[in-house]
């Protein structure tokens, strides 16, 4: 990957910046310190979490492929930065979950932590300005966001995902309770790409259940940093 030159940022968002390269098909991605929550309303930064994420995220990505399952990533670049293909993101952000935990317990009127008897798949409509609003395939067959084809593949891989995810982490001793994927069209195929990090999957402690993830920042819990270094390491074993 030697001699990628970065070009022109094109895109900031909460968590990365996003830059062109000298090659059409490659993009770098920068991950940021800065944390975000209830979108975009509470605002901070975590000491060390660019780094940590590009690594963490790496890490899965290479797990997840070596499963069969095509990611966008193609390199770490330096401690905080990926190269990674050039998608067309899929604006249908796809949530599972494991375990009621965040909103679903507030939807279902549930404790957190229970569990639920199989996966469960929701659909959000990638839009900040709306809130990232839930969506069901009707909504998006009928507005055009993805076609039924790319459903029915995002909806394989991301189940995929879940049982490749649930194993590695497993004897980790971390439970996979939720997480956030968000694909890319590539060419013909779907193709996962964004990030897998504790920004954006929940993961608790197998033996403790104590919180390892976003929501330690998202409700004020403290030890986050701490929480996402003991990610970092445990994924790195
Ligand atoms: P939720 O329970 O708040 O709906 O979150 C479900 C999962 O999605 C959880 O692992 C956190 C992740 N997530 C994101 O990555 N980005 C977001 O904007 C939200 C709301 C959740």
């Amino acid at each position: 990957m030697d001699g990628v030159v970065k070009r022109d940022k094109l895109y900031e968002g909460k968590a990365k910046i996003v830059y062109s390269t000298d090659d059409p098909d490659l993009l770098i991605i920068h991950f940021k310190d800065a944390a975000t929550a209830f979108n975009g309303k509470k605002k901070g930064s975590i000491p060390g979490k660019g780094a940590m994420n590009a690594e963490i995220s790496a890490i899965f990505f290479g797990v997840l492929q070596r499963s069969g399952i095509p990611t966008h990533f193609e390199a770490l670049l330096g401690a905080d930065e990926m190269l990674a293909k050039r998608v067309g993101i899929v604006p249908v952000e796809v949530v599972v979950r494991n375990v009621v935990a965040g909103s679903l317990a507030k939807r279902l009127g549930l404790p957190e932590g229970t569990a639920l008897g199989r996966p469960v798949l929701e659909f959000y409509y990638k839009n900040d300005e709306l809130g990232d609003p839930m969506i069901n395939e009707y909504h998006i067959y009928a507005v055009g966001l993805a076609t039924e084809r790319e459903m029915s593949e995002i909806t394989r891989l991301a189940m995929k995902c879940d049982e490749v995810l649930r194993e590695f982490l497993e004897p980790r001793d971390i439970e996979l309770v939720d997480f956030k994927l968000e694909f890319g069209r590539y060419g013909d195929s779907i193709i996962l790409a964004d990030e897998v990090t504790p920004d954006t999957c929940r993961f608790w402690d197998r033996n403790t259940r104590e919180k390892m993830d976003k929501d330690r920042f998202r409700r004020d819990l403290g030890g986050v940093e701490e929480a996402y270094r003991e990610v970092l390491r445990r994924v790195r074993s």
